[in-house]
């Protein structure tokens, strides 16, 4: 029998139990391989995970461990990134192919382990090889730990990914805009909802997503921009919603009828079924930012219903009215108008900063690879980077396991705090003074920022108009940062700090920086590892339109990054 003491010990030990417990191990198996879907009517051949497109839906809770098996059946070398988890001493299971590990090969596994600690909302997952995202993606959805939100709890919750649909394979698409294509990837043939096009397009069987509604519920959508190329306008006809997070990052209440959204980013929007019982169309069609840039884009527009029960399927359903395509304005006051929602425990904006870096986005000409069967030698060929710095991948080890090996050889640690000339960025003119040509012809390299364990760091990112301004959406893996500001022009520090939100800025993964302007992002390099940032617009990344920080290891148990695990891929 228990004395009078050990009843509390008991009841101790047993609420240690309840509490470990109660977070779980979620486990999955990802079989990646071919599926044939028909979005535009036609038949293709599609690589996606478990036969679904989007693939499936992770659900967790904060501080669950994920434990996602991936096996690889296609023809492709593949990886999966948790867009937006941390991966706090999970490095190894971050995904970027060549910069976190090497590709899982045809044939092979592996399977990422790791922790959702301090995350809540909606992240996704996606391939991280080639442009096999397209098609490889899915929601990762993270519920609060103690199913509580900061916000009315919604009657349900759904995920709504946007995307980018090509009737050729992706993998081509890639290659040929390298080798034949100077760079310029084709346009897509169609935007989907939910991995389904909608009545806009060409009509076939199962080609629109349909939401069924009950009057008077509130609906928690999770919208995710997995589109490759595009950044989007989403709105629902008859209906505006409450913004209440990004890029799992819970904001205070906005209110919007229009959800602007890049490449990458999430958004949750409250949306209340108040309208009149009738059929709705929700769309979504591109912002397309870029002046002067690639001559043609996708202008379609896919759509899905939202149907109230007891609605009349014979009347057509409403469309809501679209900002216009190039619609600066819109796209803007939705980026600038959200702020942070501050929470007991949430870090503080960092108002130290040991790093300062200064680092121009954007396109620029590259030397012919040769590689490269079409490239006129003289004039070189489409590029991109940031500061002048072109991002060339490693091809014989992933960078990760260079720095964790100490293989210097494989990277050099000098990427430059600032662009090696300062000159009117924005100025379109740029691009015929000769005087600048240097500038607009980028050198590749394998150049990483290193970060001293817990620095924070302060990043200008000035786009330019080399070839064409236009916004590009950059992603930090391994961090959340602070956006404290965006503007548009050439970045005034004078000016610029005095409007810094260090109060309660909006905290993101992916930063839209404007066409022709700049934004300001802060982060603390609180995680040992490798980490890419990089263009969330695809094509964009095998142009060079990347960087990548390496942070050392700190003096505690839990700042040291651990060893890789067994079924690492090999190259
Ligand atoms: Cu969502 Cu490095 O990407």
């Amino acid at each position: 029998m228990a004395s009078g003491d050990q009843i509390p010990l008991l009841a101790a030990a047993l609420l240690c139990a309840l509490l470990a417990a109660d977070s779980a191990v979620v486990e999955r198996t990802f079989h990646v391989g071919n599926l044939t879907v028909s979005p535009l009517c036609e038949r293709r051949v599609i690589t996606a995970v478990n036969g679904k497109l989007p693939g499936p839906t992770i659900r967790a809770r904060e501080g669950d461990t994920l434990l996602v098996l991936v096996v690889n059946h296609s023809p492709y070398g593949i990886t999966i990134h948790w867009h937006g988890v941390f991966q706090k001493q999970s490095g190894w299971a971050d995904g970027p192919s060549m910069i976190t590990q090497c590709p899982i090969r045809p044939g092979g596994s592996y399977a990422y382990r790791f922790n959702v600690s301090g995350q809540e909302g909606t992240l996704w997952w996606h391939a991280h090889a080639s442009f096999l995202r397209a098609t490889v993606h899915g929601a990762l959805i993270i519920r609060p730990r103690n199913r509580s939100f900061p916000f009315r709890t919604p009657h349900r919750q759904v995920p709504i990914l946007l995307g980018e649909w090509w009737n050729a394979d992706v993998v081509d698409l890639e290659k040929q805009a390298f080798l034949t294509g100077g760079g310029i990837v084709n346009v897509s043939d169609a935007f989907t909802i939910n991995g389904k096009p909608g009545e806009l397009y060409p009509r076939c069987k199962n080609h629109t997503y349909k939401l069924e509604v009950v009057s008077g519920e509130t609906y928690l959508l999770r919208i995710i921009n997995s589109a490759l190329h595009s950044q989007l306008f989403f709105k629902i006809a008859g209906h505006s919603f409450t913004v209440v997070a990004v890029d799992a990052s819970y904001t205070k209440p906005y209110d919007t009828d229009v959800v602007v959204i890049a490449a990458g980013q999430t958004v949750d929007a409250l949306m209340v079924a108040n309208a009149p019982s009738s059929r709705y169309y929700m769309a979504a069609r591109p912002y397309f930012s870029s002046a002067g840039g690639p001559p043609s884009f996708d202008n379609t527009t896919a759509t899905a219903i939202v149907r109230y029960a007891d609605a009349d399927d014979d009347a057509p359903p409403w469309m809501p009215r679209m900002p216009a395509l190039n619609d600066t304005p819109t796209a803007h006051r939705f980026y600038t108008n959200l702020t942070g929602l501050r929470r007991p425990g949430a870090p503080a904006v960092p108002l130290e900063v040991e790093e300062h870096m200064f680092v121009t986005v954007g396109l620029g000409v590259l030397a012919c690879e040769p590689t490269q069967v079409v490239c006129n030698r003289s004039r070189g060929t489409l590029g991109a980077s940031m500061n002048n710095v072109s991002f060339r991948f490693p091809t014989a080890m992933s960078l990760l396991e260079a720095h964790f090996r100490g293989f210097h050889a494989e990277y050099q640690s000098d990427f430059p705090d600032r662009p090696p000339a300062m000159f009117d960025f924005t100025n379109n003119s740029l691009n015929t003074d000769p005087r600048l040509a240097p500038l607009l012809r980028t050198q590749r390299g394998t150049k990483v920022k290193r970060l001293k364990y817990n620095a924070t760091v302060e990043m200008v990112l000035q786009n330019t108009a080399f070839i064409g301004a236009e916004n590009h959406p950059l992603h930090l893996h391994g961090f959340n940062f602070f956006v404290l500001a965006q503007g548009f022009g050439n970045y005034n520090a004078t000016t610029a700090r005095s409007g810094f939100n260090l109060v309660d800025p909006q905290v993101r993964n992916t930063i839209g920086v404007p066409a022709g302007g700049w934004a300001v992002i802060r982060f603390v390099a609180d995680n040992p590892g490798v980490w890419i940032m990089h263009c969330h617009l695809e094509q964009h990344v095998p142009l060079g339109l990347a960087t990548v920080f390496v942070v050392e290891n700190g003096t505690t148990p839990d700042s040291v990054l651990p060893p890789p695990p067994p079924d690492f891929p090999a190259c």
